[in-house]
């Protein structure tokens, strides 16, 4: 009977069955439901990106706010550095979403941006204090069902690691402001350096760029030794950097991908379908990751 309902469960989900949903293999991916579903939540963990993955790419047609966006657009850093700001995003943004480059080529660019980036926003006088004002009057938003996702992961025990190169500091607050940031919830990402005042006065550790998450996943692989017998891996990210979030799992037995593409579609809808087992096409919600959820837990 629990094979009758496990094979059958992919047909079963509607939300699997929608037109911006791209699933190359899907013998792949009913197989790897399967086994997901019959090893059940003791053995899941969840491996997620933050912006335009746990966050909103946009809304009403306009960009909604990256972790960087929060602070770059806010009334906190002055006009002159803001247009600094939005010169580095207009030469390295094109660059992080070419779907012709290979990441290798990218990630000088990467670092060059990143560096450049916080470089700015250290010379703004930024307090820890505004963080919050800042978060509360930008756009950033979370996908729709984020927060029954992590209410419900933490209900059932279930670990998330949230691997941003965005702003630690910024992802916990709009986490805190549209949602709730649980106990079974653990970020790796750029956290703020702040003086005895409360100035930013730079980034703590190594810095976590799209492209080098492979370096953080091993760097990070103590968390994941803690979890050796969480096996099965639900994998959530918008960018081919993602991929690699979950390089420091120990014994991995299965791991499900399931990429957000958002920006530069059709460019990009062949690599991501090669590289992500469920591609999810300019979709503003949790529901596809959600549906799994439910019938695993
Ligand atoms: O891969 P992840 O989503 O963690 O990367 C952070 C995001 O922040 C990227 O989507 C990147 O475009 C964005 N970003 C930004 N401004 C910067 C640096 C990164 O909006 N200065
Ligand atoms: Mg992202």
């Amino acid at each position: 009977v629990k094979i009758y309902k496990v094979m059958s469960c992919f047909s079963q989900m509607e939300e699997l069955q929608k037109e911006n949903v791209y699933i190359k293999d899907a013998e792949r991916v009913e197989k790897l439901l399967c086994q997901l579903i019959q090893d059940g939540k003791s053995k899941l963990q969840i491996i997620t990106d933050f912006d335009m993955t746990l966050s909103r790419f946009s809304i009403n047609g306009k960009r909604c706010a990256t972790c960087h966006n929060v602070l770059e657009n806010s009334s906190l850093v002055p006009e002159s550095k803001k247009q600094v700001l939005d010169e580095l995003r207009d030469t390295y943004y094109p660059i992080e979403i070419n779907a012709k480059m290979t990441i290798e080529e990218k990630i000088p660019f990467m670092m060059e941006w990143y560096t450049k980036g916080t470089g700015v926003l250290v010379e703004c006088g930024l307090k820890q204090s505004d963080l919050s004002l800042a978060v509360k009057e930008s756009n950033a938003l979370m996908r729709d069902g984020c927060d029954w996702q992590f209410s419900t992961l933490h209900e059932h025990k279930v670990p998330m690691l949230i691997f941003s190169a965005g702003i630690g500091d910024i992802l916990e607050e709009i986490i805190k402001q549209h949602s709730q940031m649980y106990a079974n919830m653990r970020v790796v990402s750029n956290y703020m350096d702040f003086n005895h005042d409360g100035m930013l006065v730079g980034f703590k550790g190594d810095l976590v760029h799209t492209y080098n998450k492979n370096e953080g996943a091993l760097r990070n692989s103590d968390y994941f030794t803690t979890l050796k017998d969480r096996r099965n891996i639900i994998l959530m990210g918008d960018s081919m950097g993602d991929l690699r979030m979950a390089d420091g799992v120990p014994n991995m037995q299965h791991i499900l991908k399931i990429g957000f593409l958002n920006d530069n579609i059709e460019e990009r809808l062949e690599k991501y379908k090669e590289a992500y087992d469920i591609v999810l096409v300019s979709d503003s919600t949790m529901d596809v990751p959600n549906a799994i959820l439910k019938k695993i837990l």
